[in-house]
């Protein structure tokens, strides 16, 4: 192949995720007999529920392996709706909820239908590092504003307004968030709607982590606006990130244009994941899963009173996903080093704060607590040995 050949000058604008390198010397850790655990990966240890795994047997066996329409199955669409109005008590019409090749795929589609080359979208620094990279690809830019513990690591309507300029066209908000678990209540999500439509602006709401919110609540932002984008997902409450699966509430508006990019880009989303994932919101699948989401807490707490008890600062509880993002200034200001030594002469492999933006990521790195307690247990041991080394 030749080394010559032309390359897209937006691709010296996407990074990759570093956690990979952790991944990768992980995995070598691995091969060479050691024992790793894995405290780095954004996905659940545990498995799809029984039933959604018969469903796509079944669904394989009875051939419904064609293309769907691609904002989705009906019966799928009609399901959420549903789930919307018995567990968050949000009226939804399954007319406005179209099925994506999970969150991933549904950010694509509400960015691609609103961002102009040139204009801007807020988001939180520390955050989700692929909406950088989605807005970029739309030659559009992401304004990132710095977020600390003050805001619990999270935009606030005040923050929105300040940094609003004339050319942003949106802002993107995740509650819980990735690095942080932390949250927006209901009363700051109001203020952000409005702020939003008083600069007649679009809000992209990212729930993905919406089943695993702890002490408060849960709510949806769907119910409280009809003119704002809410995405999900089935990988992380549901337990299927391998299935590809997501979904999104698009405002009327927008439902045309989302329809037909989502043909051109996607067709559909996996037929066997949509017949399967219609067994999600069977009332056994969803008890296996809100125990699930209790063990999380018990994880949660478990590892914040072992981390802080070794001089880890997590000035913020965080009140939903599975992360833990913790200040590590105490022991280093390189976090990514501090990993990696972590992960060679203590095998606990965590993600270094780069991953998530440049807004004091070399002071920072995150936990997934999505092993069990007795893991975490040996993690904490592991560590606690580790920096005393330091
Ligand atoms: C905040 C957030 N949004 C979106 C995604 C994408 O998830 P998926 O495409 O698996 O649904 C992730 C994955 O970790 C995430 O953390």
């Amino acid at each position: 192949m030749s080394k010559n050949k032309p390359i897209a000058d937006r691709m010296h604008h996407i990074n990759p995720f570093y956690v990979m390198d952790i991944l990768a010397q992980a995995k070598k850790l691995e091969a060479s007999g050691h024992d790793v655990i894995h405290l780095e990966v954004g996905e659940p240890d545990f498995a799809t529920p029984e039933a959604v795994k018969l469903a796509a047997k079944q669904a394989i066996d009875e051939d419904k392996t064609y293309y769907t329409a691609a904002t989705g199955l009906p019966e799928l669409r009609a399901k959420i709706a549903q789930y919307y109005k018995s567990r968050l008590d949000a009226e939804v019409a399954a007319e406005n909820i179209v099925i994506t090749p999970g969150a991933s795929g549904a950010l694509q589609l509400a960015l691609s239908v609103v961002v102009n080359p040139g204009q801007n979208v807020l988001m939180a620094d520390p955050g989700y590092p692929c909406n950088r990279h989605f807005v970029r690809l739309l030659e559009g830019k992401a304004k990132t504003i710095n977020v600390g513990p003050e805001t619990a690591y999270q935009l606030t309507a005040a923050l929105i307004d300040k940094h609003w300029d004339n050319k942003t066209t949106a802002v993107l908000i995740a509650s819980p968030s990735n690095p942080t678990g932390t949250l927006i209540d209901f009363e700051e999500m109001s203020k952000i709607i409005e702020v939003v439509k008083k600069h007649q602006g679009v809000l992209l709401v990212d729930e993905i982590y919406q089943g695993l919110v702890y002490e408060q609540k849960d709510f949806t932002a769907a119910s409280m606006s009809r003119d704002i984008f809410v995405i999900n997902s089935f990988s992380k409450f549901f337990s299927m990130t391998g299935w590809r699966l997501g979904w999104m509430i698009v405002p009327d508006n927008y439902i045309p244009g989302v329809d037909k990019l989502a043909q051109n880009l996607f067709l559909a989303a996996s037929s066997i994941s949509q017949y399967a994932a219609c067994s999600a919101f069977e009332q056994g699948s969803l008890t296996l899963l809100d125990a699930q989401r209790d063990q999380l807490q018990l994880r949660r707490d478990f590892l914040i009173k072992g981390l802080v008890a070794m001089g880890f600062e997590i000035p913020v509880i965080p009140g939903g996903a599975f992360y833990i993002y913790a200040n590590v200034s105490r022991f280093t200001n390189d976090s990514f080093g501090f990993s990696q030594q972590l992960l060679e002469r203590a095998h606990v492999a965590i993600t270094p704060g780069l991953d998530f933006g440049s807004h004091e990521p070399h002071l920072h790195v995150r936990f997934a607590y999505t092993q069990n307690i007795q893991s975490l247990q040996q993690a904490l041991d592991r560590i606690g040995d580790f920096l005393l080394t330091l």
